[in-house]
């Protein structure tokens, strides 16, 4: 997004900026032309920090596929994010948890793809999102779930579960899956590659993009300014 969109946004609205399903529609948003989100912003987060991490792989997969206008980078480094404590938010934060928690507020949207382990979040995303939770960052920011196994609902019910309470902009319809389990890093690469994955990725970005544009609102005109007296 252009510096001067996101000027607006924020001026109109501070960092709650969305109509989420849930709130009180007062101003209906309107959609901005392409040529003003020259830079959308998307943040792909790994909840797996394996080397070979299909999921990492899916998301890194995923900038080759990226509507004009839209960028992505991925975070698959949440093994360096401390262990989350309420007394750690008093004072300055660990460097890694304020790298983090910069590039959420710079996103406009974050993608999130995380393997299951024994039946829930892995603890490394868990930590990441209970750092944000009391923070304003969140807020309001749009969020979709990725996700590279056939397996794994019981972690998919609780993301689900954890991201809508969140962030009332969980963009719970935007879905992507492709299973990888397993796969070598060729092989998945190989499977990524194929008419209907490379569709089905285009397609979930395309949605993301969409979304996340139809909810963000426009600055409301300034007044004009009345003609100089003299
Ligand atoms: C500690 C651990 C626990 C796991 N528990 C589950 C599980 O409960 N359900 C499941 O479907 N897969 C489970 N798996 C398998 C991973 O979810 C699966 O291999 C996934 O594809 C790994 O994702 P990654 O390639 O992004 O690291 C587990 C793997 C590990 C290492």
């Amino acid at each position: 997004m252009g510096d001067g969109a996101a000027q607006r946004l924020l001026l109109n609205h501070g960092p709650t900026r969305l109509k989420g399903p849930g709130l009180t529609d007062q101003a209906q948003p309107t959609r901005f032309s392409d040529q003003e989100f020259d830079n959308m912003k998307l943040l792909a987060i790994s909840g797996s920090t394996r080397r070979e991490s299909t999921n990492t792989a899916l998301l890194m997969a995923m900038q080759d596929y990226l509507p004009p206008g839209a960028e992505l980078s991925v975070v698959a480094w949440l093994d360096k994010l401390p262990v989350f404590s309420p007394d750690a938010e008093h004072g300055a934060l660990p460097a890694p948890v304020a790298r983090f928690i910069e590039l959420v507020s710079r996103a406009d949207g974050i993608i999130i793809a995380s393997p299951e382990y024994v039946h829930a979040l892995p603890g490394g995303l868990k930590n990441a999102i209970d750092w944000m939770v009391s923070r304003f960052e969140v807020i309001g920011k749009p969020i979709a779930i990725a996700h590279a196994s056939h397996r794994g609902e019981d972690m998919l019910a609780s993301l689900r579960l954890v991201l809508s309470t969140i962030s009332e902009g969980f963009l719970d319809s935007a879905f992507l899956r492709i299973p990888l389990v397993g796969k070598s890093p060729e092989d998945v690469k190989t499977t990524l590659q194929t008419p209907d994955n490379e569709a089905a990725i285009t397609q979930f970005l395309a949605t993301v993009v969409a979304s996340i544009r139809s909810t963000l609102t426009p600055a409301t005109p300034a007044p004009a300014s009345p003609p100089e007296s003299r």
